[in-house]
């Protein structure tokens, strides 16, 4: 007997196109995606040159990834659209990999990160996709126009992207030089959220491979608990 796949939902902290569009393309490409207008192969790679240019000039980008060991197997991502609204630019399955609960998973995943900055998550659907999205609460005007608010609060451990630009908007109650963190962009992150999306803890992977942790001064009696977490989210990064 087969045994079912074990999948990994991973945060693609190194966003860079290079390092993950050939995976986002090889996994676009093998959905084979039925339109309902003709659409021909110079179009579908002038598709994909601008989705991936679109992809490098935006600053508050998303990206998770669904592995089975290495490979990746699916993934979705997208980008602040407006203060008010993300926008879920991918959401993508391998064929033989669909109906096992990954892309419920991948929407989740990027909601939740979105709920840390704003309200509402903006798709464009494909056909085959509304039924999907309409399950998962989305409010279809048309394949266009697709959207739901998202909940007002979060509270747990969110992967942090692009550090220092998605951290200038949040409130932050941490004795740290936010600036400083430029540096850090790209590196493995997890923020510890409280209410009122408050940032009470952060978590860093350094290059030289060690966990960095920050917690909030006025609450030392939470000190071992926000870092337990976010050490535990640190090592499951792949
Ligand atoms: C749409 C897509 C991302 C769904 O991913 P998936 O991993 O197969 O979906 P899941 O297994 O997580 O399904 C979650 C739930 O949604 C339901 N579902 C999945 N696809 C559905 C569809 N097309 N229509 C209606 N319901 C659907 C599942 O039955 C499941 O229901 P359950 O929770 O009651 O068991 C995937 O089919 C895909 O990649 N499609 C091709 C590309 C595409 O259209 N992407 C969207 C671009 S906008």
């Amino acid at each position: 007997m087969q045994s079912k796949p074990n999948i990994r939902i991973s945060p693609i902290f190194d966003q860079s196109v290079g390092n993950i569009w050939s995976d986002f393309t090889r996994i676009e490409v093998a959905c084979d995606l039925k339109y309902d207008y003709q659409v021909s192969k110079e179009t579908k790679v002038y598709i994909r040159n601008r989705n991936a240019e679109e992809w490098k000039n935006q600053k508050y980008t998303f990206a998770f990834g669904a592995y089975n060991g290495k490979k990746m197997v699916g993934f979705a991502s997208g980008y602040r659209e407006n203060k008010q609204e993300m926008y879920l630019h991918n959401l993508y399955v391998l064929p033989e990999y669909k109906g096992k609960g990954i892309g419920k998973t991948l929407l989740e995943q990027c909601e939740r990160n979105a709920t840390l900055v704003t309200d509402k998550m903006m798709l464009i659907s494909l056909p085959g996709a509304l039924s999907f999205y309409e399950k998962h609460k989305y409010d279809i005007r048309d394949e266009r126009n697709c959207e739901k608010f998202l909940p007002k609060e979060i509270i747990g451990v969110v992967p942090v992207f692009k550090s220092i630009d998605w951290l200038q908007n949040v409130k932050i109650n941490l004795d740290v030089d936010i600036a400083e963190f430029e540096q850090y962009k790209n590196l493995p992150m997890f923020a510890y959220v409280s209410m009122g999306r408050a940032i009470d803890a952060l978590g860093i992977r350094m290059p030289n491979g060690e966990d960095k942790i920050w917690t909030n001064p006025k609450k030392s009696g939470m000190k071992d608990f926000y870092e337990k977490k976010l050490l535990n989210a640190l090592a499951k990064v792949r």
